[in-house]
């Protein structure tokens, strides 16, 4: 681990923003909070188009928006080295228009100089399951090629105005998660007579094809910037030793990493190529030539939890306990996750996401949570012990800096934060923050990290 190792935490656009009225909308503002609505839109998004009365909790986040000095003190004050965010596209370019948005590209000029000054290292996501609604509604998201110019003239602006303060870019969050959630990560409604698998390959295909052109356009702007994209990090383990278990595994795992495959190797595997010819997409030659020269710098990943493979459909681990979400807590299964990518692709790697979501109770202004500071100590000592077995890891960043509205549950109650935001599930709450006792741990963890690798 070298003196540079970014020590840092995530927060994307549409969880945390708001500031809704001054952009256009994202394809989370229109999902009601709910535990079962938000888990509907995977595969039929097409309702929320019609607005039911509801409770919209992206459309506020946190408001990062109105308190983002406020909070990026905070981060500084905790000593973090890095942070992550998106750019919301739909406060860049809030209609199909030739012309950015000007008072959108000066938020993120302020959100990037204020967390220079702390010398914080701003690293970019350009979506994080946040893509313009008007994409959607107009095009139908990556299904459509003219989404790609779009998102190629998207990207040549906000790499333009920002490459002499941001080095790290990361096209898009989690792309595997696609597989499952084509809407969130592909923009995509699916109509009744389309075949999921068809329209999922079309959007991957465009998407990879994107990717390859933010590399592009980071490396003709500016040869020093250094751009990844993050995936899912979930191991998979066979749940019996009968071979067809085996198969399922290796299956799961290929779907997974089939879009890294392109995105580092610069070329389709041969699976991949067949899947994409079942389906009938078309692979232009000109398409596969960006494709191989514009290939990944970093693979930035995530990592939460781990998961089984079984034909007989029981997907219960018994070696691992559960967080009140029913998410594995697995910390050797991050050692081997990062070991697996390591073997497969030779590139740096950059942990975007690691933490653990949960319930958290307020006790006379203070918040012991003793359970996340466990799970992160966990978690880091195994990813130390992954840079002994030889892993490149550039940084480690926890999800996430903040309380901020989930992704799968749209809870404010489901928290993963170094600091308490108070917010409700049912929209009430004043928004202060307050520091949990996890603050001050990873303050402290920081300090003790860099002045070991200052001596
Ligand atoms: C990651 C996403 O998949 O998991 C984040 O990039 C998300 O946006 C995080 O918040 C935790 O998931 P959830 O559904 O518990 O918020």
């Amino acid at each position: 681990m070298n003196h540079n190792f970014l020590w840092g935490s995530s927060l994307s656009g549409g969880q945390c923003e708001g500031g809704f009225h001054s952009r256009s909308e994202t394809v989370v503002d229109i999902i009601p909070q709910g535990k079962d609505t938000r888990f509907q839109y995977l595969d039929n998004p097409g309702c929320y188009l019609q607005r039911p009365e509801g409770f919209y909790p992206s459309q506020d986040g946190v408001e990062f928006y109105e308190h983002y000095q406020e909070d990026i003190a905070m981060f500084a004050k905790m000593g973090l080295k890095a942070l992550r965010f998106s750019i919301l596209w739909s406060r860049i370019y809030l209609d199909d228009s030739d012309q950015p948005n000007e008072e959108g590209l000066q938020f993120y000029d302020n959100v990037i100089n204020e967390l220079l000054k702390y010398h914080i290292e701003p690293i970019i996501t350009t979506i994080h399951f946040d893509m313009p609604l008007w994409i959607v509604q107009k095009y139908n998201g990556f299904t459509n090629r003219k989404t790609v110019e779009l998102y190629q003239k998207y990207v040549h602006t906000i790499v333009n105005r920002y490459h002499d303060r941001v080095k790290y870019w990361i096209s898009f969050c989690e792309i595997n998660v696609m597989n499952s959630a084509l809407y969130m990560v592909g923009g995509a409604v699916l109509q009744p007579d389309e075949d999921r698998e068809t329209i999922l390959h079309l959007c991957a295909y465009n998407q990879l094809l994107a990717n390859a052109l933010l590399v592009k356009a980071c490396h003709d702007i500016d040869d020093s910037l250094k751009v990844g994209c993050e995936v899912a990090g979930t191991p998979c383990y066979p749940l019996t030793s009968s071979p067809v278990d085996y198969q399922i595994m290796v299956e799961n795992e290929r779907k997974n990493n089939r879009y890294t495959d392109v995105m580092v190797k610069g070329i389709y595997p041969y699976y991949f190529q067949k899947e994409m010819l079942d389906y009938g997409i078309e692979m232009r030659n000109e398409d596969l030539k960006i494709l191989k020269d514009y290939s990944l710098d970093f693979i930035a990943v995530s990592y939460y939890k781990s998961s089984l493979a079984s034909h007989t459909h029981v997907l219960d681990n018994p070696y691992l306990e559960k967080t009140a979400f029913h998410w594995t807590i697995d910390p050797l299964g991050f050692r081997i996750m990062l070991n697996n990518m390591y073997e497969r692709y030779e590139i740096p790697i950059m942990v975007v996401e690691n933490g653990l979501g949960t319930y958290d109770q307020v006790e006379n202004n203070q918040i012991h949570d003793d359970y996340r500071i466990d799970y992160l100590q966990k978690h880091i000592e195994q990813m130390k012990l992954a840079i002994e077995d030889g892993v490149d890891i550039i940084g480690y960043l926890t999800w996430a800096a903040m309380d901020v509205v989930s992704t799968s549950e749209g809870m404010m109650s489901k928290r993963y934060g170094f600091i308490y935001v108070d917010r409700n599930d049912d929209g009430t709450g004043s928004f202060k923050r307050i520091p949990k006792d996890s603050f001050y741990w990873y303050q402290n963890y920081i300090k003790e990290e860099t002045l070991k690798r200052k001596k």
